[in-house]
């Protein structure tokens, strides 16, 4: 074993990998909670990629087949329903985990500076994660499937001047038809899983290369041993990996509890309109995107449009999303995390996630002038959490941080 080891160590970094991002990669010994989830994004992306592969198997690109071929999945290919359950609650699991993950950014200040490259990789993992959903929702060529894209595409034809080119050029017809669901077909099975194990890969060299934040957010680097390694790091193997298999063990109880006994999630996760094959001539009644999507959709309902165009709420929906991008620059706190800010950060972010919760219901509803006057409210909150950011985060008390961590 030893000889072939250092064969390989002679022509590839193995040894000096592991031992660089393994064994010798020191992070801080105080992760909580919060810090299960990036390990538990990394296994959901492997789970979708495998069974996305063995769907492709059997699944067919083709408006005439793609509503049979999952039918066939579920019901004639051996353990068809499991590969196929698996993937699509795999596909709502994945963003609970990256919605945790992104908040435990929010809460200890992840995303501050010397992280902003690591926030601004998983900002661009979130994006390629949403085109990722949009694309793999048009494939079982349901219901759904079928009126969700017409929505969702039609919104790009409110772009000034190009719109309708933009989004003819999208769906590759003038409504969405075989050749959109070939197209969606090529981007959901490999550009954009290519894209997203590429900026993931950047994400985790950017985290490296800084080390990981922690629940204090004070830097461990500053703070090193005569052996030169921070005295508030541990080893990440063996320490984190084992620690990340209980989170790995409590995840797939939950996972596999909803997989086998409520796949459907009472219509949050797969809606029951997409066991109906598409039909271009039967208009859905209400037509509301995944539970993922909703708190934007219900920002792009609030927005009234301007002189009958719709521009102003897709350039809202737009910016609701981009925003996050300017976290590291709009916030001013002396402090990273949570723990020693004052009150003004907590009661921000609390209503913001009131505003978050409440958008992403109101999403799920059809609209009602109730309705439309709460996302309007919450939508004017949503945003002020970010626009207000450099006012409050500088103007708020704070507790001054502890030279090391405080784990016990
Ligand atoms: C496929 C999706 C993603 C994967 C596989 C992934 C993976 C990881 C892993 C393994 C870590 C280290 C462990 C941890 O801190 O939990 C990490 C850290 C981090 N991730 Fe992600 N991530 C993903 C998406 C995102 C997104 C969408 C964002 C934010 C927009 C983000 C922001 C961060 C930040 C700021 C850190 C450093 C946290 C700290 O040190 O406190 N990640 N990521």
């Amino acid at each position: 074993m030893e000889k072939v080891i250092n064969w390989l160590d002679a022509r590839f970094p193995l040894t000096a990998s592991y031992k660089a991002h393994l064994s010798e990669y020191f992070a801080p010994k105080n992760f909580n909670f919060w810090y299960y989830f990036g390990s538990l994004a990394l296994m959901v992306l492997v789970i979708q990629i495998v069974t996305g592969i063995f769907l492709t198997m059997n699944y067919k690109p083709d408006a005439q087949l793609a509503f049979g071929s999952v039918e066939y999945i579920m019901r004639d290919v051996p353990l068809g329903w499991l590969i196929r359950y698996t993937h699509s609650t795999g596909a709502s699991a994945f963003f609970i985990v990256v919605y945790l993950h992104m908040f435990r950014g929010l809460i200890y200040g992840s995303f501050r500076q010397p992280r902003e490259l690591i926030w601004i990789f998983g900002m661009l993992i979130y994006l390629v994660l949403m085109g990722e959903a949009f694309f793999g929702y048009l494939l079982p060529w349901g219901q759904m499937s079928y009126w969700g894209a017409q929505v969702i595409v039609n919104l790009f034809s409110a772009v000034p001047f190009v719109g309708d080119a933009l989004s003819t050029l999208i769906r590759g017809d003038f409504v969405v038809s075989d050749a959109t669901l070939n197209r969606f077909f090529a981007l959901h099975v490999i550009a954009m899983p290519l894209v997203l194990v590429g900026l993931v890969a950047a994400h985790l060299v950017a985290l490296h290369e800084v080390g990981s934040n922690n629940p204090d957010g004070v830097e461990i680097k500053k703070h090193k041993g005569e052996n030169g390694h921070p005295l508030d790091g541990i080893p990440f193997h063996p320490y984190y990996t084992v620690k990340d298999i209980l989170g790995v063990t409590v995840f797939l109880i939950v996972f596999t509890s909803i997989l086998f006994f409520a796949p459907e999630m009472g219509g949050y996760f797969l809606e029951a309109n997409n066991f109906v094959p598409a039909d271009s001539l039967k208009t859905p009644q209400h037509i509301a995107p995944v539970w993922y999507f909703t708190p934007y959709y219900a920002i792009l309902r609030a927005v009234p449009p301007l002189f009958g165009s719709q521009f102003p709420g897709v350039a809202a929906m737009g910016v609701s999303v981009m925003i996050f991008f300017a976290l590291p620059w709009l916030d001013k706190s002396p402090v990273k995390s949570i723990r020693y800010r004052g009150p003004k950060f907590k009661i921000a972010l609390a209503l913001f996630v009131i505003a978050f919760l409440g958008l992403g219901f109101l999403g799920t509803q059809p609209p009602s002038p109730t309705y439309t006057l709460i996302s309007r409210i919450l939508s004017v909150v949503y945003f002020l959490f970010f626009l207000l950011m450099p006012w409050y985060t500088k103007h708020d008390s704070y507790k001054t941080e502890p030279e090391r961590v405080t784990d016990k």
